[in-house]
């Protein structure tokens, strides 16, 4: 069906170096999108692109035609200082969506959280996306009718030990895509966030994460019905946020995972 497809809509993806964003950019791409992929390790975003130049020359998979090979573009940015912040923004075309996954983790009890702590969480996690959205659609770079997406995480809901910044950061945001929901609609720009349960990428193998999971292994497998997730689980319903097959939703989150 057309409206599963993004064929002519372009889509800035945050974070797309890694995990999650890289999985989207990859699939959204094989569905028609142009993708803009943004990160701040230069070496990991080429490797991606190596991905998407590898699959642009098979069949894309709902028009049977081969993806064009300019419909991706890399700028490589540090979105938490401002000057690279604006010369990503100044580069960027008038987008039909964005997908804000970059984003940080990192467990600590809420009795040593520091000022240097909060700061430095949630300057990606809430800052990042939040100046980024409103910069764009001051530049009016954001088209009618275009879909953001955030990353949110089920543990807003769902608090996990040493959890309180990571999860308080993106409550925040999930806070954010809500009222901006509201605000858009006149533009009918829609706006939604997503509830991840655990997802396995780079940002889980960090080691103080590595080793809060050892210790809870079990108790998380149990709180997964379907087992942890991979980023193409979550890619998928990022594309469908970004299709018109959801074009009747906005204000609103989804939860993965089964948690
Ligand atoms: N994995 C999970 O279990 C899970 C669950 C729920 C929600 N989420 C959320 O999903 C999103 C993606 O997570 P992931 O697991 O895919 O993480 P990941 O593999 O660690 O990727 C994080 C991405 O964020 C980028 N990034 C970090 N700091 C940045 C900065 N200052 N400027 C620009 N880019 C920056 C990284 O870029 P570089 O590679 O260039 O450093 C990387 O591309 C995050 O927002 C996360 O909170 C993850």
């Amino acid at each position: 069906m057309d409206e599963f497809t993004l064929n002519g809509k372009t889509v800035l993806v945050t974070g797309a170096s890694s995990g999650i964003g890289k999985e989207t950019a990859l699939l959204i791409h094989r569905y028609g999108a142009r993708v803009i992929l943004t990160g701040r390790n230069a070496d990991r975003l080429a490797t991606v692109i190596n991905r998407i130049t590898t699959q642009a020359s098979e069949p894309e998979p709902s028009t049977g035609k081969p993806a064009l090979s300019d419909s991706c573009l890399v700028i490589q940015a540090d979105l938490t200082v401002e000057s690279e912040m604006d010369r990503l923004i100044n580069e960027l075309p008038r987008l039909d969506g964005i997908v804000h996954c970059a984003g940080i983790v990192g467990p600590l009890p809420a009795k040593f959280i520091t000022q240097p702590d909060i700061d430095r969480m949630f300057a990606i996690n809430y800052h990042v996306p939040v100046n980024l959205t409103g910069k764009l659609l001051r530049k009016k770079k954001i088209a009618d009718h275009a879909s953001l997406v955030f990353m949110s995480t089920i543990a807003t809901r769902n608090p996990y030990f040493g959890g309180a910044l990571y999860s308080s950061s993106k409550a925040a945001l999930e806070a954010y895509s809500r009222t901006l929901a509201l605000e858009m609609t006149p533009k009918g720009i829609r706006s939604n966030f997503i509830m991840a349960g655990l997802v396995d990428t780079p940002m889980i193998e960090n080691p103080s994460e590595k080793n809060m999971q050892d210790e809870a292994l079990q108790r998380y497998l149990k709180r997964y019905p379907l087992g942890i997730g991979k980023p193409h689980d979550v890619a998928g319903s990022i594309l469908f946020f970004l299709s018109d097959a959801s074009r009747w939703i906005t204000g609103t989150s989804l939860i993965l995972g089964g948690e």
